[in-house]
């Protein structure tokens, strides 16, 4: 069996392929990489001349589309076609969590995982590496092989021979680094049956990864382990912010106490930082997959344990919008808040799970009149996270008139939208956020007027003394 990989198929064009393909495809100039997906309106955007249109914001990755699109890397709808030349399947397609049946609100919905396998299993010709990509409960593997194994069986006999080797190699990117995370990865994780598919991924990541990083398991613990990396992540985002609560009850603050405990190396400084509560497609559905897990397996104690950290989370979100409700005299009817990102974390369009979403939606319902500004997130997004039609200026002038009800409207700049604000709500740690000066923004708003800062990236310093009342995240002094 040849183990050489010549043409690459990655079935999914989102979050994870996009940029993973574009990595392979700049590192392995000698590979084809063929990106396909249903979403003809994505393929489209991954086509477009200009690289500003790019469905995905990540920084780095349009110079490399420049660099390899319609070189050795493809995008198309072109699925049976791809996946026949392929000798190395990426599975890289959505895994949301299943909001009905059984495991509702904590499995993943493997419906698309299946319908991928079943069109692999349709169109693959010859010797063919499925490798599942996207973030999957543990014995996801099973699933892929089963429907896999069938069209081995029922080739049998015949002349044609198509045979399946299946592995899993979860995906460690992170959004807004994701082109930095997959060019200098921490480790590459590959789980599998047989070494020879092994090898020949393992080869693919040689051409730029140091072979001492690329591990090699069994393949259920290699899905197990991301589970456990991005619940051990989430974990201490939890563990930061129920500490930073703690510090605003006691005067203590959470930025000296994160960097005391980081400073002991067994705990490490990274991953630290107190905010709104973490967002992002993985760390919630990666934990919930794991509490379905145990509980299953009749270790509730463990599902109880890791379910806390996803409860604290959600508390956390309904904690800050509480608190700003308290602070503006128990009532947002008729006020007007400038929020300050909307995407879960910076340098990313991604708002999935972003702590933004249930603050925004709480402030609403209390009545507040939010101006929503984000510089990659379009309002389309937005209108569909709070599932509320933004208010439109030309057709409803009388703002007074909807006064009792809460409401908002996208703006497309900071500077010219705090007149008459009562309080703005830092969300994303957008470096442009940094930059403003508060002095001119408290002269334009209303008061008393206050500044909430859930991201902990303005220094005090720099808002002494200009009129804002100001809150930081865990800061009671
Ligand atoms: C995560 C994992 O980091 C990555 O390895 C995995 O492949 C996918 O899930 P991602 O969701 O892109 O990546 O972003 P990450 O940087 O991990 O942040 C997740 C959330 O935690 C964000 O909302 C972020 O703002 C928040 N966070 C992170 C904090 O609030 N504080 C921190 O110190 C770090
Ligand atoms: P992730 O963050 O895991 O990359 P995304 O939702 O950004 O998730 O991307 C997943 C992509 O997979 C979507 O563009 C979706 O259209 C695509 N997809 C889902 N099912 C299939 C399928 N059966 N064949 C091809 N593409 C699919």
């Amino acid at each position: 069996m040849n183990n050489v990989i010549s043409n690459i198929c990655c079935i999914g064009a989102g979050y994870v392929g996009g940029p993973t393909m574009a990595v392979i495809a700049d590192r392995c100039p000698h590979i084809e990489v063929n990106v396909v997906d249903i979403n003809k309106d994505r393929i489209n955007l991954w086509n477009s001349s200009k690289l500003e249109n790019l469905p995905i914001y990540e920084p780095g990755l349009d110079k490399i589309i420049k660099r390899r699109r319609n070189k050795n890397l493809f995008f198309s709808t072109d699925i049976e076609k791809q996946i026949a030349k392929a000798d190395m399947i990426f599975i890289s397609v959505n895994t949301p969590t299943k909001t009905k049946g059984i495991g509702a609100g904590k499995a993943s919905n493997l419906k698309w995982i299946e319908a991928s396998a079943r069109q692999v299993s349709l169109f693959a010709k010859g010797h063919t590496i499925v490798v599942e990509k996207s973030t999957l409960p543990v014995r996801t593997a099973e699933v892929i092989k089963e429907i896999l194994k069938s069209k081995e069986h029922s080739l049998k006999n015949k002349e044609e021979s198509t045979t399946f080797e299946i592995l899993s190699n979860p995906e460690f990117l992170s959004e807004g680094s994701a082109i930095n995370d997959l060019e200098n990865p921490d480790r590459v994780l590959i789980g599998g049956e047989s070494h020879q598919a092994m090898d020949a991924l393992s080869k693919v990541y040689k051409n730029w990864v140091p072979e001492e990083k690329i591990l090699k398991t069994n393949i259920w613990s290699s899905e197990l382990a991301k589970l456990t990396a991005n619940a051990f992540l989430a974990q201490r985002v939890s563990s930061i912010n129920s500490i930073g609560a703690l510090c605003e009850a006691t005067g203590a603050d959470v930025r000296e106490v994160a960097k005391a405990i980081g400073f002991d190396s067994r705990i490490g400084s990274k991953f630290l930082d107190a905010g709104p509560g973490f967002g992002g497609s993985c760390f919630k559905k990666d934990i919930l997959n794991l509490v379905y897990l145990s509980e299953y397996f009749g270790l509730p104690e463990v599902a109880s344990f890791w379910n806390s950290v996803v409860t604290l989370n959600t508390w956390h979100q309904h904690r800050i919008s509480k608190l700003i409700t308290k602070k503006l005299f128990g009532t947002l009817s008729g006020k007007k808040i400038v929020i300050l990102g909307f995407a879960f974390k910076s340098n990313t369009n991604d708002t999935r799970e972003s702590a933004a979403i249930q603050i925004c939606k709480n402030l609403i319902e209390e009545g507040a009149y939010l101006l929503i500004h984000d510089p990659q997130v379009g309002y389309k997004q937005i209108e569909q996270d709070l599932n509320l039609r933004p208010f439109n200026k030309n057709k409803n002038k009388n703002y007074s008139e909807k006064n009792n009800e809460g409401y908002w409207e996208p703006i497309d700049t900071v500077e010219t939208n705090f007149n008459s604000a009562d309080a703005v709500l830092i969300l994303t740690e957008w470096e442009e956020y940094k930059k403003i000066n508060w002095k001119n923004v408290s002269k334009v708003m209303r008061k008393p007027s206050w500044l909430f800062d859930a991201r902990s990236i303005i220094d005090p310093n720099k808002v002494r003394n200009t009129g804002l009342n100001f809150w930081r995240i865990g800061d009671g002094i």
